[in-house]
Order: C-alpha cells, then sequence, then structure tokens
C-alpha cells in the first residue's frame, strides 16, 4: 500500500504566503487535504492565492497581516479558529532581508530586520501555541536559512535574525513537547522567489551561485514546501528541535 501524507481535517497557518516559498508551501499544504490560513501583509496577494486553493476545490481564507504587530498576529489565530475550528500547523515562513556589507547598515536596518524575521516568528508562535497547547498536539515549522546557520556576507542581521529563529526552535521544543506539540526548523538555501531575485542577480546570476551547490542548482519553492509537508505530518511525529537544510548541499561545502 502506498504511503501517502494525509491533512485532512487538519488547519494550517502559513505566513507571507502572498508569494515565494510561502504560497508553494500553501498550495502544497491545500492539496495534502488541509484548511488553510492565507497570511501575508499583501492583502491583494493573499486573497489571490486562498482563491487559486479554493479554485483547486480546497479550503481557505485570507488574512491581512502585519506579523510585526503582536495584535495582528493573535487576530490571525482567532481568524483561523473561526473559519477553520482549530489551529494544528503553523508555519513562520514571512521575513525580510537587507542586503548590504555589515559596516553600511544602520540601526534602522537592523530594526526592520530583526523585527519582521524574528520578533514576526515569536509573535505568531505565541498565539498559535493557545489553541495547540488546549488540542494537546500541533506543528510549528519555523522557515530559518543556511544564512543563519552558515552565515552570509552582505546579509550579517538577517543571518543574526535568522540564527536567533533557530534557537528558538530548539528553546520552545523543548518547552512544548509535553503538549505533543513539535517545534522544527527548515533551512533553505538560495532559492528561486521574488523575494531572491536581487539577491541572485547581484550575486552574478542563477547559473554562477549554482556551482557553489553539489546538486549544482538553485532550490525551486516546492523543494523546500516538499520538506515542510513532511515535518509538519504524522511522518514526523517524534522529530522536534531540529534544523534541517534543504539546500543541495550547499552547507556541506567549505
Ligand atoms: N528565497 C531564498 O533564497 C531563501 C533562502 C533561505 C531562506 N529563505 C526563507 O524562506 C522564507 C520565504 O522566503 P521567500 O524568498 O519566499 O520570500 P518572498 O520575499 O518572496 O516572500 C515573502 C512574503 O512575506 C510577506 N511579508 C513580508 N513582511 C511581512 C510582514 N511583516 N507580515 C506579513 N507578511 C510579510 C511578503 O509580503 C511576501 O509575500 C523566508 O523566511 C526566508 O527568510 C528564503
Amino acid at each position: 500500500m502506498a504511503v501517502t501524507i494525509d491533512l485532512s481535517g487538519k488547519s494550517a497557518i502559513v505566513t507571507g504566503s502572498g508569494r515565494g516559498i510561502g504560497r508553494e508551501t500553501a498550495l502544497l499544504l491545500a492539496r495534502a487535504g488541509a484548511c488553510l490560513t492565507i497570511a501575508d501583509m499583501d492583502e491583494a496577494s493573499a486573497k489571490s492565492v486562498a482563491e487559486e486553493i479554493r479554485g483547486k476545490g480546497g479550503t481557505a481564507v485570507a488574512v491581512k497581516t502585519d506579523i510585526t504587530r503582536a495584535e495582528e498576529a493573535q487576530a490571525m489565530v482567532q481568524a483561523a479558529l473561526s473559519a477553520h475550528g482549530r489551529v494544528d500547523i503553523l508555519v513562520n515562513n514571512a521575513a525580510v532581508w537587507t542586503s548590504k556589507l555589515f559596516k553600511d547598515l544602520t540601526p534602522q536596518d537592523y530594526d526592520k530586520d530583526i523585527h519582521v524575521t524574528l520578533y514576526g516568528t515569536l509573535y505568531c508562535s505565541r498565539a498559535a501555541l493557545d489553541p495547540m497547547m488546549e488540542q494537546k498536539s500541533g506543528r510549528i515549522v519555523n522557515l530559518i536559512s543556511d544564512a543563519g546557520r552558515v552565515g552570509e556576507p552582505y546579509l550579517s542581521i538577517y543571518s543574526a535574525s535568522k540564527g536567533g529563529v533557530a534557537a528558538f526552535t530548539k528553546a520552545l521544543a523543548k518547552e512544548v513537547g509535553r503538549y505533543n506539540i513539535t517545534v522544527n526548523g527548515i533551512a533553505p538555501g538560495v532559492t528561486n522567489t521574488p523575494g531572491s531575485a536581487g539577491f541572485i542577480a547581484a550575486a552574478g546570476g542563477e547559473e554562477k551561485l549554482a556551482k557553489a551547490y553539489p546538486l549544482r542548482r538553485l532550490g525551486q519553492p516546492i523543494d523546500i514546501a516538499n520538506a515542510i509537508l513532511f515535518v509538519a505530518s504524522d511522518l514526523a511525529a517524534y522529530m522536534t528541535g531540529q534544523i534541517f537544510s534543504v539546500d543541495g548541499g550547499y552547507s556541506t561545502v567549505g
């Protein structure tokens, strides 16, 4: 008999799911049967992804959310509860990065990257914990980055923020394991998304960058979404506090 991942009856929130890795993840979780909450500060793109899922026969609501505001993170979880009755999966995907040498970054740049990437993850996780602890089950999947594991030049504050998310992932996993809630991280290498297009171009283009990757290509959003689906599923029930690189082998080089 084939082994399948079936998320029927599960409710999943994906932040920053209006485009890129978040969008692909939302579409994949919906294909696996989950009811989706598409949370993004860009309301038009959130609505369009929710509509795309409904058009394919799935269930999805769009919620305009700025994850840098704790009250909006709370409202996002409330919207998921109103629409779907529960919250089983939270994918902390939304993040931003300022690509400059550290010496050229301002304290305002620090604030922006840290606020969205680290604080946003904290606010959304805090909000989702209440229903998950009550249900005594849940999956939190945090998008990290190889930048947060091995450090990336031109991305120092982003690296620091993602390193913070990685440590938070492990600490929270230890706190909430007793509630049958797992907390894991997925660390992509450079992946082709609207958000990374500028970085890829500035680094000399896809072909040049791919040479640093043992698998000789950059990631596609579906490569990352597949890994998120796995850790969000019952197949990963006994894995928590782990960070998985999904990077064509990049973090093993050097
Ligand atoms: N693309 C890559 O090369 C790469 C590499 C490593 C890690 N990652 C991580 O993967 C995740 C997704 O990256 P991506 O490339 O798909 O990003 P992207 O920039 O293409 O999309 C990010 C989405 O997040 C939304 N967003 C931004 N700030 C927000 C906020 N304050 N509140 C709510 N939504 C907000 C944006 O509107 C956008 O829809 C991020 O956590 C990123 O750090 C990406």
